[in-house]
C-alpha cells in the first residue's frame, strides 16, 4: 500500500519556531515562577539552569534524533527503530503523559481566555491585591465557567491540529512568539523599577543554598522537562517532521535558549513586582495571575499592554497544547489507522473527560481530591515529577545504548556533512551523565531509599 507523504516543516526557521512554540508556554510564564517561588528562589534558578544545560539539551537532541530517523510518531518511532522489543512502551507512556498534561494544562489555558475578556472590559482597573485575590478565587469557584473556557480552548487546539502540521502550526508561531518576548522585556523593565523591587531581584538572583534539598532538585528537573516539552515524545513527533539536512544540535540549542530566556524574563517580571505589591512568593497560582494585573495598573497604556499580553499568553499556550494534542493524534492516525479528523475529535473528547475534574478540583470544598492533592495538582505532579523524568531517562538510554555510537554520529552530523566538534562529549553525556543524574535526582526527590 502506498503511504501518503508525511507533512514536513517548510523551513529551518519553521521547525525552530514550532518547537519553540511547543516549549514556550504557560510552563514558562505561569509554572516557572510558581515553582521558583515555592522552592526558595535563586538556588532553584541556579539548579534549573544547570539542569537545562546538562540534561535538557541532550534529552531534546535525543528526541529529535529518534523522530527524524524513524519518521514516525512517538510509539511508531520505537517500533521502527527497535522492532520486537519493549521500547515502544516508552512511546505509549509518552502518549499517556501528553494526555495527562493536556488535561490540566487546558484548565490554565482557559483562564487566559477569561483574562482576555476581563482586560477587554478593563476589569482590573484600579483594583488592589485584596480585590484581585478575592475575584481570582471567586472565579475558581465558578466551576462551569472554568470548564467552559477549557472546552473552548481544547476545541481551538483541535481545530488547528486538524488542519495539519505545516499550515497549522508554522504560520502562527513565527510572528507571535517574538512579540511575546518584546512585551515581556517591557514588563521586566517596569517591574524592576517599582518601589521595593530590589528585594524581589534578590530573591531571584541571590542564592541561599541552605534551601536546596531533594524536593527542590526534582521540582527543578520536572520544571526543566516540562518547560522544554521533553520526556514524552512531543519532540519525537516534531522531530519526525524535520528535514534531513537540518542541524539537529543547533536546533535543540536555539529552542532551549529561547525557552530559558522567556522563563528567566518571566521571573524578572513577576518577583520584583510581587515583592513590591506584597504578593507572597509561595502564593502559587495567584502569584502570576494577580501580580500581572497589578503591574499593568502601574503602567502608562496599561490597558492596551494588558490586553495584548493575555492574547499572546493564550497564543503561547495554544502552540503548546497543539504539540500535546499532536502526539495523541499522530499516534492514533499512524498506529491505529483512524482518520485525522476522528482522531482529533476522539483525543479532544478524551482530554475533556479528564480535564473537567482538573478544573472542578480547584473549587473550595471540591470532592475531587486524591491523597490530599487536588486532581489538578495530582495530574501535574504525576506528569512533571514522575512520567517526564522517567520518560526522559529512557529516551537518552535508548539513543545512547540501543541506537549506539554509529547511528548517533550519523544523525547529529547528517551523515558526515556537518562538523560537530563536541559530538564525543555529547554522546558521553547522553550515555552516562544524563541517565545517572536523572535517576539520582528522581530517587532522592521522591524520597525513595533515604
Ligand atoms: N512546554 C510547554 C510549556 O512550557 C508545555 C508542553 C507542551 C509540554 N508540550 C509538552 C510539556 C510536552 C511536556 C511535554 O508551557
Amino acid at each position: 500500500m502506498a503511504k501518503t507523504k508525511r507533512d514536513a516543516f517548510g523551513s529551518k526557521i519553521g521547525i525552530i519556531a514550532a518547537a519553540a512554540g511547543s516549549a514556550v508556554g504557560l510552563g514558562n510564564i505561569y509554572r516557572f515562577p510558581c515553582e521558583l517561588g515555592n522552592n526558595g528562589g535563586a538556588a532553584f534558578l541556579l539548579v534549573y539552569l544547570a539542569i537545562v544545560l546538562v540534561l535538557g539539551v541532550p534529552v531534546m537532541l535525543s528526541e529529535f534524533i529518534i523522530g527524524r530517523r524513524s519518521q514516525a510518531n512517538a510509539v511508531g518511532s520505537f517500533k521502527k527503530l527497535a522492532p520486537k522489543t519493549f521500547w515502544p512502551i516508552v512511546g505509549f507512556m509518552g502518549v499517556f503523559c501528553g494526555f495527562v498534561i493536556l488535561a490540566f494544562y487546558s484548565t490554565v489555558s482557559g483562564w487566559t481566555l477569561e483574562y482576555i475578556c476581563k482586560s477587554l472590559m478593563n476589569g482590573f482597573h484600579g483594583k488592589d491585591l485584596a480585590i484581585l485575590e478575592q475575584e481570582f478565587s471567586d472565579f475558581h469557584n465558578m466551576g462551569w465557567k472554568n470548564v467552559m473556557w477549557q472546552a473552548f480552548f481544547i476545541f481551538m487546539t483541535g481545530f488547528v491540529v486538524f488542519k495539519g502540521v505545516q499550515k497549522g502550526i508554522e504560520k502562527y508561531s513565527k510572528i507571535l512568539m517574538p512579540m511575546l518576548l518584546v512585551i515581556l522585556m517591557v514588563l521586566a523593565v517596569r517591574s524592576a523599577t517599582l518601589p521595593g523591587a530590589k528585594e524581589g531581584l534578590a530573591f531571584l538572583f541571590h542564592p541561599d543554598f541552605s534551601k536546596l534539598n531533594g524536593e527542590v532538585l526534582i521540582s527543578a528537573l520536572g520544571q526543566v522537562f516540562f518547560s522544554l516539552s521533553v520526556g514524552m515524545g512531543a519532540l519525537i513527533t516534531y522531530g519526525s517532521y524535520i528535514q534531513k539536512n537540518d542541524n539537529l544540535a543547533t536546533t535543540a540549542l536555539s529552542v532551549t535558549l529561547s525557552d530559558t530566556l522567556v522563563a528567566v524574563l518571566a521571573g524578572i517580571v513577576i518577583f520584583p513586582a510581587a515583592f513590591s505589591f506584597g504578593v507572597q512568593p509561595e502564593a502559587g497560582m495567584g502569584l502570576v495571575f494577580n501580580t500581572l494585573p497589578l503591574i499593568f495598573n502601574q503602567m502608562t497604556g496599561g490597558y492596551v499592554f494588558c490586553l495584548i499580553f493575555f492574547v499572546l499568553l493564550a497564543v503561547a499556550a495554544l502552540t503548546s497544547t497543539i504539540s500535546l494534542l499532536e502526539v495523541m493524534v499522530a499516534y492514533l492516525v499512524e498506529e491505529i489507522h483512524i482518520k485525522r479528523k476522528w482522531a482529533t475529535v476522539f483525543a479532544c473528547a478524551a482530554t475533556m473527560c479528564l480535564g473537567v475534574f482538573a478544573s472542578l478540583s480547584l473549587m473550595d470544598n471540591t470532592p475531587f481530591v486524591i491523597g490530599g492533592k487536588t486532581v489538578f495538582d495530582g495530574l501535574d505532579f504525576l506528569s512533571s515529577n514522575i512520567l517526564l523524568p522517567v520518560g526522559g531517562m529512557l529516551i537518552v538510554i535508548f539513543v545512547g545504548w540501543y541506537l549506539g555510537k554509529k547511528k548517533f554520529y550519523e544523525e547529529i552530523t547528517n551523515g558526515g556533512q556537518l562538523k560537530i566538534r563536541i559530538k564525543t562529549l555529547i554522546l558521553f553525556i547522553i550515555k552516562f551523565v544524563a541517565p545517572l543524574a536523572i535517576a539520582i535526582i528522581f530517587i532522592r526527590g521522591l524520597g525513595l531509599f533515604n
